[in-house]
């Protein structure tokens, strides 16, 4: 790692079961970039007790998370990985941004609202604060490049936000944050296609890197292809998202084969949705094969996240530093 690298930040919740969704939107990317930046990633354990966790379970989680964050191939000899928690300053820049936010903005976030609908029982002061921690997040280590999928966009711009408020209060301190997509920025639910997929439909709407190919293949036929309005290219939406994970899990001679069925009309799902789930169970072979090395040795893989965390401390120390002095705190 050099210093004249770009720094880059970007953070997945350890909620268990990462899907294909958080793959072709995020993580692949994160594996792309590791060589171009000095790359900063962290399974943000805050965050997620935002909505409910079981205690005897959370520790699996975020093990579970890291397991499969390595098996992709984030390498901790390019990259820093760490839980969140463990690096202290997360949680102390919040508050600071905290106090420069007015509540009226942060009603207005999508992800919020779409969350306190699902969690009635538990809309908690985190759940809405969530965005504040996240511009934390990247601004501790001063990143200013943050790969993710096109729902946290809304975060970003939010994050640029606070870090103007602080500029303006403080003293020119933080660059602007971008954002970088994929292709597969927006990937949809298998079954309800007008909607991204994600773990809260259940467990029909998404491929799990876990996934094995009995259940992939199951779930790939599942999808739905016939509901939803038609799209630009007069295809269902279902349709759609099924070309676009094509697209993605296969090449450009598969995909135009069946362009040119569903242009004449000759396309049979069946025989496309085969094809597709078998490249998904290829891509992800490997991938499960190195988690199923990864399982043999937590020891192993929490003394990866200890020591990403250490290196993450040294860098938010030094940050924390220059901005406790410009806020006034004592030393
Ligand atoms: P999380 O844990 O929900 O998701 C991790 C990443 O996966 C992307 N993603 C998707 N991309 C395409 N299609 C989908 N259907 C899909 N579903 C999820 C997300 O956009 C994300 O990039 N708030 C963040 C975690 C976070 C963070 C940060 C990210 C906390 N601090 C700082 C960046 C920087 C989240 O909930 O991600």
């Amino acid at each position: 790692m050099t210093e004249d690298k770009k720094i880059l930040f970007s953070g997945i919740q350890p909620t268990g079961n990462i899907h294909i969704g958080n793959y072709l939107g995020a993580l692949k990317n994160w594996v792309d970039l590791q060589d171009k930046y000095t790359a900063i990633y962290s399974i943000v354990d805050w965050h997620a007790l935002s909505i409910d966790q079981d205690p005897k379970e959370y520790k699996n989680r975020i093990l579970e998370t890291a397991i499969d964050l390595l098996a992709i191939g984030i390498d901790p000899k390019k990259s820093i990985l760490f839980a969140q928690s463990q690096v202290t300053g997360h949680t102390e820049l919040a508050w600071i941004f905290n106090t420069l936010m007015p509540i009226s903005e942060l009603e207005r976030m999508t992800q919020y609202k779409d969350k306190a609908k699902q969690n009635k029982h538990n809309i908690n002061a985190g759940l809405f604060n969530y965005p504040v921690l996240q511009a934390a997040d990247i601004l501790l280590y001063k990143a200013e490049i943050v790969p993710i999928g096109e729902d946290q966009v809304q975060h970003i711009e939010l994050a640029n936000t606070i870090l103007r408020k602080f500029n303006n209060k403080y003293g020119q301190y933080f660059n602007p944050i971008k954002p970088m997509l994929t292709k597969g920025a927006r990937i949809m639910s298998l079954t309800k296609p007008d909607k991204k997929m994600s773990k809260s439909l259940g467990d029909n709407n998404y491929i799990s890197l876990r996934d094995n190919p009995d259940t992939i293949k199951s779930k790939v036929a599942k999808a739905v292809t016939d509901t939803g309005p038609a799209v630009a290219d007069k295809k269902s939406l279902g349709v759609h998202n099924l070309f676009e994970l094509l697209h993605l899990f296969t090449n450009n001679e598969v995909v135009k084969k069946y362009e040119k069925q569903h242009n004449d009309g000759s396309i049979k799902y069946s025989e496309m949705k085969e094809e597709l789930a078998g490249a998904i169970i290829k891509t992800l072979e490997p991938i499960q094969k190195r988690i199923k090395e990864l399982e043999k040795k937590p020891k192993k893989v929490e003394a990866i996240l200890k020591k990403g965390a250490n290196r993450a401390q040294v860098i938010a120390n030094a940050n924390m530093e220059d901005i406790r002095d410009r806020i006034g705190l004592l030393k």
